[in-house]
């Protein structure tokens, strides 16, 4: 059988948490739920032993309950945090609103199902537990979803676990792992959200090992005679460091302080400017011990957006030999910093090299992104170290 794949896609990217839009009056059938369940049940399991079991709630009194659990748990927190947040164009406002919206109507959904699963963790990190019931409860949010229906994956309620598993009477040896209230969408138009595309949180063959230009056109540039280098191959490494991002960016703007920590830097001073921004241009020394080599390269700045990316270009600003930038993404113990490398699509030493020497074109890329991924895993932690500091 063929599958339609753009209707396959279309369910894979608009499966949402659905909040807002949950229908509190239709009825949602016990044999629709069940084919779902029998569906979701297809999903893989550790020793494939079936040890998942469904709870489907619909009594009033116990949903009510359970609502309650939840708010006492956190959701009371989330409401409050929508009227704070409401009107001030907060970024997440959405999200909070909408979670608002379940904690105050939980008890409304036509249904909630628990799926839960025979089973305690016992630390041993042996797959069978949490993996075998969270593919399976999200296949069933997706059959609700080809079917009209919609839920949002829920764990506030996990606070209260231990008190939910007496009000439905979860045996000791059952882990709940997820809740979800169940109902007709008011509406099947649903939209795939902003995400990271995936050029940019795979790694090839090695932790941080990019490639920036899949399948699309070779970049227009100096680097054509080798296809590993038309793939425009990179280097991310990340560090998430307790300090706020105007802090962090302090250092991670500075080229001194930032690039110090790279073994190959050995200093840079801005050439008509004073400081990072847009346009202006840097000097950089390098040194490489290893095969006993010095240059010096002029960086352009074509990113600088504080406190969020720092960005130059290599050689030449259009069509550079590196492109190197810094991203920094709030995240609730701080920021998470990301320093990324992509080579090319100018022939850099690296690239030349490869051209050169076709049959070892492999050896020596990976040889240079090994090298790279760790100065640049020095330097964020260099900075990491500079930003935690007291003071
Ligand atoms: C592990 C996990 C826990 C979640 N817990 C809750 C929750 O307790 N309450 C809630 O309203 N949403 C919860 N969500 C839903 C996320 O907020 C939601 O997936 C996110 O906002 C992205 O929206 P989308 O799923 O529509 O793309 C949870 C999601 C995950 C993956």
């Amino acid at each position: 059988m063929a599958f339609d794949i753009e209707q396959t896609d279309e369910l894979l990217s608009t499966t949402k948490a659905v909040r807002r839009r949950l229908d509190f009056e239709r009825h949602v059938p016990d044999d629709l739920l069940l084919r779902c369940i029998d569906l979701a049940e297809q999903a893989p399991s550790g020793g494939d032993i079936a040890s998942r079991r469904w709870l489907v709630i619909r009594d009033p009194e116990t949903k009510s309950k359970l609502a309650e659990l939840y708010r006492a748990a956190g959701g009371s927190d989330i409401i409050k945090r929508a009227e704070d947040r409401r009107g001030t164009g907060h970024p997440k406002e959405g999200v909070v609103e909408s979670a608002a919206h379940l904690a105050e109507n939980l008890e409304r959904v036509p249904v909630i199902v628990i799926p839960t699963i025979w089973g305690v963790h016992d630390g041993s990190g042996k797959p069978g537990l949490f993996d075998s019931v969270i593919q399976s409860a999200w296949s069933f949010c997706l059959a609700l979803r080809a079917r009209g229906l919609g839920t949002a994956w829920t764990t506030l309620h996990l606070g209260k676990a231990k008190e939910i598993a007496e009000l439905l009477g979860i045996p000791e040896g059952v882990t709940q792992v997820v809740m979800l209230p169940v109902a007709w969408t008011i509406g099947t138009d649903f939209k795939p959200a902003a995400r990271r595309p995936a050029s940019e949180i795979v790694w090839f063959d090695s932790w941080g090992y990019t490639k920036q230009n899949l399948g699309a056109e070779p970049v227009q540039g100096t680097n054509q005679g080798n296809s590993l280098l038309e793939g425009m191959p990179g280097v991310s490494v990340e560090v998430d460091i307790a300090a706020s991002p105007e802090r962090v960016w302090e250092f991670a703007s500075d080229i001194n302080i930032a690039l110090q920590f790279s073994k190959e830097f050995q200093g840079a001073e801005w050439i008509d400017a004073d400081g990072p921004k847009v346009g202006a241009t840097f000097i950089g020394r390098n040194e490489r011990a290893d095969v006993n080599r010095k240059w010096q390269t002029t960086s352009w700045v074509v990113a600088c957006e504080s406190p969020k990316v720092f960005a130059w270009n290599v050689n030449d600003r259009d069509d550079p030999s590196a492109q190197w930038r810094f991203e920094l993404e709030k995240i609730p113990v701080g920021t998470r910093l990301r320093q990324s490398l992509v080579i090319g699509p100018r022939l850099s030493a690296t690239g030349t090299a490869m051209v050169e020497n076709p049959d070892q074109a492999a050896k020596l890329l990976s040889g240079r992104q090994d090298m790279h991924r760790g100065n640049m895993t020095l330097t964020i932690h260099g900075i990491k170290h500079l930003a935690e500091a007291v003071g």
